[in-house]
């Protein structure tokens, strides 16, 4: 592998550093605090092209490589792992999936606003019984002729309230097990949708989850992604790509942390020198920075083989099991580090610590990317 990053990805990079000191560091503490979106940012996120940035330029996107992708989301994610997890849902769910999959009308009619962030988008396939286990859906969409009537709820949906562009896993035809899974596109204040309370989560506090109601909701026929019966597939290959972001999106927040915890290891004194020479705290750092190293690696590979076409449901899974455990233990070893001022918001530490435990369930959970890596390999 070439790992010499090109100028536009230097400059993608920098350009997502600058935006994530200057627009979401100021304020990233109270919207933890008060669970407050980061609605200015999303709003400039969309406007310097990051929330369609694999997106061809036809359909309003930036047209840049995922490895491009994997920059940005770790500069965004090591400051506000929040406004991180909206642009990876509406850049690698949404609009990769609309973007691959759809219809040219659905495309003009969807995509657009997506990959150009006037509008936002939510990806909809748990339930409160199908989580890991995918396949049980219970919501239903029943075919009606000219339109489907979709029936059932969501569970934990990412940009519940903010999205204006659902897409919504439904069963369609029980007999057939997951081929007889469909997935349709949603729009906000359809009669019949309604969307439930915003979940209090311990981290990503402030980017906005809820459940979402689904009764006799009239989807029109040209809403469906696909031929019949695609739903399930392409849920899952749209996930493959998703779970190069959430490790992008872990892998922020482990760097975060480390670079915080440095810091801090240099200038604090405990027995008359700067704790970073005891090497108890040494040792700590040393691997923090062999983890992420390794973690940037499984990201950019899995990124790169993206971009080369290949199947990256192995790799994509590699990146976020191991992003998200890396994520896991360097914010609490960051709290460690900073002693006391770890346990308090204001040192950013153990907001990082809250948020990391979210990239090891969503997006599948961890023991669910085993499963994935290892029928992947027996293959
Ligand atoms: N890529 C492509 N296809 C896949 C696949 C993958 N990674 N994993 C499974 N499939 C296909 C299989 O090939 C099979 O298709 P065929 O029958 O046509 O061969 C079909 O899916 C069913 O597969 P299995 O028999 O393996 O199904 P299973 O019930 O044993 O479980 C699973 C499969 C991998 C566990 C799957 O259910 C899964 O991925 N679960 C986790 C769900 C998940 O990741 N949810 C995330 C929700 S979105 C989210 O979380 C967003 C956010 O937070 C921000
Ligand atoms: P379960 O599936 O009930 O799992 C419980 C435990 O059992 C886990 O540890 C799991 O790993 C383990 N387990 C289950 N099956 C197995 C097995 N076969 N082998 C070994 N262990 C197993 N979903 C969306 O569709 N869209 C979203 O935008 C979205 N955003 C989310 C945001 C947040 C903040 C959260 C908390 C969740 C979000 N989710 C979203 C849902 C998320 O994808 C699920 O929570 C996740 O897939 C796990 O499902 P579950 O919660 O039902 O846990």
């Amino acid at each position: 592998m070439d790992f010499k990053l090109t100028e536009e990805q230097l400059m993608i990079q920098q350009a997502a550093r600058d935006f994530a000191q200057t627009e979401l560091l100021p304020g990233v503490i109270e919207r933890d605090e008060h669970s407050k979106f980061p609605a200015d940012a999303v709003k400039k996120m969309g406007e310097l092209g990051f929330l369609g940035m694999m997106v061809d330029p036809k359909y309003g996107g930036a047209g840049l490589d995922s490895v491009s992708y994997v920059l940005a989301m770790e500069e965004i994610a090591k400051v506000d792992a929040s406004a991180a997890v909206v642009m990876s849902v509406n850049n690698s769910l949404v609009c990769a999936g609309m973007e691959k999959y759809c219809s040219e009308e659905q495309k003009q009619k969807y995509l657009v606003p997506l990959a150009t962030g006037e509008v936002i988008g939510a990806f909809c396939l748990s339930e409160p019984e199908a989580g890991s286990d995918a396949t049980s859906q219970k919501t239903t969409a029943i075919d009606m002729g000219d339109h489907y009537l979709l029936n059932g709820t969501k569970n934990w949906i990412t940009n519940g309230s903010t999205a204006s562009t659902y897409l919504v896993i439904a069963q369609t035809d029980v007999e057939k097990g997951h081929k007889g899974i469909n997935a349709f596109i949603v729009e906000k204040g359809w009669a019949g949708f309604e969307i439930g309370l915003k979940e209090k989560k311990m981290g990503i506090r402030g980017s906005d989850t809820h459940s979402l109601m689904f009764t006799d909701v009239k989807v029109p026929k040209e809403n469906r992604i696909g031929e019949d019966g695609f739903g399930f597939a392409f849920a899952m290959n749209v996930l493959n790509g998703g779970r190069i972001g959430i490790a992008s999106q872990a892998l922020g927040i482990a760097q975060g942390a480390y670079e915080l915890a440095l810091k801090y290891a240099k200038e604090r004194k405990a027995f008359k020198t700067e704790i970073i020479n005891h090497q108890a705290v040494a040792f700590k750092l040393a691997d923090m920075a062999v983890n992420i190293t390794a973690a940037r690696m499984l990201c950019m590979k899995a990124a790169a083989e993206k971009d080369n076409g290949e199947d990256i449901s192995i790799s994509g899974a590699m990146a976020k099991l191991f992003a998200s455990q890396t994520a896991m233990d360097t914010t609490i070893e960051a709290v460690q580090i900073h002693g006391g001022n770890g346990y308090v918001s204001e040192y950013h530490v153990e907001r990082m610590m809250r948020d990391a435990k979210i990239t090891q369930i969503y997006e599948g959970t961890s023991e669910i990317q085993k499963i994935v890596i290892s029928r992947g390999i027996a293959k």
